[in-house]
C-alpha cells in the first residue's frame, strides 16, 4: 500500500512537469489576505510554486484595509457597482495602504516562507497606465490603457516573485486606483499567462440556482450579468477573466481562498475546486 503522502506527490508530478517555466497570475484578496493562518498558507503555496519552476505573479486587493483607515480618518466612502468612489484624499489613503502596508506585508510573508518577493505598484516601470473610468461616477478609479510587463518578466526571470499593488499612473498625470481583479486580468492577458487564478471568499461563481458552476464558458458570462445572477464584486471578476482569456490566458479560475492551500489544490490535483472559466 502506497502511503497517501506519496500518492499526493505522485499526483502532482505531471502538473509540475506540465507547468514548469509557465506564468500564473494570482489575484489575492478576501479572507486569504486577512486571516493569519491563511496568509501563511498562501505565502507557502506561492513560495512552493516558484521552487517547482512556476513563475507566480501576485496582484492584490486591500479594500477592507483601505476602508478601515478611511473610517479611522473619518473620510466617508461609497461604492458604485462594486467600485469604490475615490476622491483625492481617498486615493492618497488607497495608495498608502495598498503600496505600503498591504504590499510589504505580503512580500514579508512570502520571504518568510523562503521565496524572494519584490513589491511593486502599477507605477513601477510604468507597468500600468490608466485613464478615468468613463461610464461611472467613481472619481479617481482608473481603467487600464496600457500594460508593460517588461519589469515583471525581468524580475521573474531572476528568481523573484512580483507582488503588485493595483495603483496606476494616469495618462493625465494623476494617480488612479484600479480594481485589483481588473488589474490582475490585464496583467495576465499581457503576459499570456498559463493560468489566471482569482482567490475570493465564495466557492466560485454561483448560478441562478445558487449552486457552484464548476465549468463556465466565456460565452455564457454576459447573460449571467444581464440576468443579475452575477452582481456586485463578482462582475469585475468574471469580466476580467473574459479579458484575460481573450488575451491568450489558457485557463481562468475563481477559487475559494477560505480553503487552506486552495492554489495547490487547484493546480496540483486531478479534481480542481471552484469555477473554471474556459475560452469558448
Ligand atoms: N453569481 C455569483 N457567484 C458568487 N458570488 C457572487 C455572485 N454574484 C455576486 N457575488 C458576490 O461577489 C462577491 C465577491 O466579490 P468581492 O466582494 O469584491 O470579493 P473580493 O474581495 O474577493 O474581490 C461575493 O462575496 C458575492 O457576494
Ligand atoms: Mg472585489
Amino acid at each position: 500500500m502506497m502511503s497517501e503522502k506519496i500518492q499526493t506527490l505522485l499526483e502532482a508530478l505531471p502538473y509540475i512537469s506540465k507547468f514548469a517555466g509557465s506564468i500564473f497570475v494570482i489575484k489575492y484578496g478576501g479572507a486569504a489576505m486577512e486571516e493569519e493562518s491563511l496568509k501563511k498558507e498562501f505565502a507557502k503555496d506561492v513560495a512552493l510554486l516558484k521552487y517547482v519552476g512556476i513563475n507566480p505573479v501576485i496582484v492584490h486587493g486591500g479594500g477592507p484595509m483601505i476602508g478601515r483607515l478611511l473610517k479611522d480618518l473619518q473620510i466617508p466612502t461609497r461604492f458604485v457597482n462594486g467600485l469604490r468612489v475615490t476622491d483625492e484624499k481617498t486615493l492618497e489613503v488607497a495608495e498608502m495602504v495598498l503600496s505600503g502596508l498591504v504590499n510589504k506585508e505580503i512580500v514579508k510573508n512570502i520571504n518568510d516562507m523562503g521565496g524572494k518577493a519584490i513589491g511593486l505598484s502599477g507605477k513601477d516601470g510604468r507597468l500600468l497606465m490608466a485613464k478615468q473610468v468613463e461610464d461611472r461616477d467613481v472619481g479617481l478609479v482608473g481603467e487600464i490603457t496600457s500594460v508593460d510587463v517588461a519589469i515583471i518578466k525581468d524580475i521573474s526571470r531572476h528568481g523573484y516573485i512580483p507582488v503588485i499593488a493595483p495603483i496606476a499612473d494616469g495618462v493625465d498625470g494623476k494617480a488612479y486606483n484600479i480594481n485589483a481583479d481588473t488589474a490582475a486580468g490585464s496583467i495576465a492577458a499581457a503576459l499570456s499567462a498559463e493560468k489566471f487564478i482569482l482567490l475570493t471568499d465564495v466557492q466560485g461563481v454561483m448560478g441562478a440556482d445558487g449552486k457552484l458552476i464548476s465549468v463556465l464558458k466565456r460565452s455564457e458570462i454576459e447573460k449571467l450579468i444581464d440576468d443579475n445572477v452575477v452582481t456586485g464584486g463578482m462582475i469585475p471578476k468574471v469580466t476580467c477573466c473574459t479579458e484575460a482569456l481573450k488575451g491568450g490566458v489558457r485557463e481562468a479560475h475563481v477559487v475559494d481562498g477560505r480553503t487552506p492551500h486552495a492554489i495547490l489544490l487547484e493546480v496540483f490535483t486531478d479534481s480542481g475546486i471552484g469555477t473554471e472559466i474556459t475560452g469558448d
